[in-house]
């Protein structure tokens, strides 16, 4: 599908963006393991999530709507086949963990860009926890005497911890994720809303054995990685007001509006609520006051990893240089986002120069709408949808239907605030 966004002159309205997908693929996993009816409202309705939802019924699991019926720690079976995990990372390396302690052996597959994503990562720490794995194919499990281990992060990355931390409650004494760059913490969130032994000392998340798990009632709160598309284009659009309803606000995740705030976006916060351990709040963005160069370096990328494509964006509006620096990691995610955002803004006018691990941007520049290519990444589609925004006449996107992947109503969204 080619999508075709025209300047945005306005932005305004109310809108609710779809569930956290990190959450949601937690929510499905551990629901699925926990000792009877888990009640998850809101969840992402994104391919991705639907992936991780398939896997655990061919695990043996029953999901309705907002209904897991858990199986307990022990309850899952054999799937007949092997479990295809579409286009999803996190379906992948978090289900690896998880398998890698069963008794039966599972095969995990994905499409072409998941096909091409580093999985040693994962296969490494749980070989040392004694588990079976090996990768290409992904195969794990088959061997469930787990020992416990202590494990320094190679690469900042909540999927690894995850997928360690899954193993963990299965191995023997305690096993723990050192981690030199902070992630996402929200399996340690939950674990512990699930009645886990969850211990958290600064770099260091710890578990230990568990033979019973909580179910969880939760009403997922919206995916601020989603909003963030929102919050740079309602800063760069002329006339925008958008209020963005029950948004995912965990420190781990919102390292994207601090940084815009800190050099001249106007980002609001109402109405601070917890829901299940994470943090949730209204977000209010009107158009932002003179703003300054960015820099991200050392871990900040981590903090802010799925929303980089989209602050490359507001880069190219902003005088100076910008740099974005220590985000190796996007070249190894759907795409390779280095390549795909340099390749979509240069398209357009931009002054984008990729170095080894992030951007060096020169602005501002007045985009021109162009054909661009979205890299089959639902984030590099989005993110050149807001380019599209402040550009010159009509930018068409390629292969924009893989926003289904995270943010199905987009499109939607961006008419009705438009
Ligand atoms: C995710 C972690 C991040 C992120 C991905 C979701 C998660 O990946 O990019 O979209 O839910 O744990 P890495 O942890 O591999 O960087």
């Amino acid at each position: 599908m080619i999508a075709t966004i025209r300047p945005a002159h306005k932005l305004e309205g109310a809108i609710t963006v779809p569930g956290d997908k990190s959450i949601s693929h937690r929510a499905l996993i551990l629901g699925a393991i926990a000792s009877g009816d888990s009640h998850v409202r809101g969840l992402s309705p994104g391919a991705d999530v639907q992936s991780t939802a398939q896997c655990l019924r061919a695990l043996g699991v029953e999901i309705g709507d907002s209904n897991i019926a858990g199986r307990g720690m022990r309850g899952l079976h054999a799937s007949a086949s092997s479990l295809d995990c579409g286009n999803s990372g996190t379906t992948m390396r978090l289900l690896a963990g998880l398998l890698a302690a069963q008794e039966f052996e599972s095969e995990l597959t994905g499409d072409e860009s998941l096909s091409r994503r580093p999985m040693d990562r994962v296969v490494q720490p749980l070989l040392r926890m004694g588990a079976r794995a090996s990768w290409p194919p992904l195969r794990v499990g088959g061997q469930p005497k787990l020992e416990g281990f202590e494990y320094t992060a190679q690469v900042p990355s909540a999927q690894v911890k995850s997928a360690i931390l899954l193993a963990g409650l299965y191995a023997a004494g305690e096993t723990a994720v050192v981690e030199p760059v902070k992630t996402r913490d929200h399996t340690e969130v939950m674990l512990g809303a699930m009645g886990a032994e969850v211990k958290v000392d600064g770099p260091r998340v710890a578990v230990s054995r568990t033979e019973r798990l909580e179910p969880i009632d939760i009403a997922v709160p919206g995916d601020f990685s989603s909003a963030a598309f929102w919050l740079v284009a309602g800063g760069l659009v002329e006339a925008a007001d958008i209020r963005l309803l029950g948004v995912g606000v965990n420190p781990t995740r919102t390292g994207l509006a601090d940084l815009l705030t800190s050099i001249g976006f106007r980002i609001g916060r109402a109405r601070p609520r917890f829901e299940a351990g994470e943090a949730v709040a209204d977000l209010h963005v009107t158009p932002a006051g003179e703003l300054r160069p960015v820099r991200v370096e050392g871990g900040m990328a981590a903090e802010m990893i799925d929303e980089l494509p989209v602050l490359a964006v507001a880069a190219t509006q902003i005088a100076g240089t910008s740099v974005i620096a220590g985000a190796g990691e996007l070249r190894v995610k759907e795409s390779n986002r280095l390549a795909a955002m340099e390749a979509g803004l240069a398209a357009m006018g931009a002054d984008i120069v990729t170095q080894d691990d992030g951007w060096v941007i020169t602005g501002p520049r007045r985009l021109e709408g162009a054909r661009v290519d979205s890299a089959g990444d639902h984030r590099i589609a989005m993110a050149l949808a807001v380019a599209g925004f402040i550009a010159d006449g009509k930018t068409e996107i390629d292969g924009a239907e893989c926003v289904e992947i995270s943010y199905p109503g987009f499109f939607d969204h961006l008419e009705y605030l438009c």
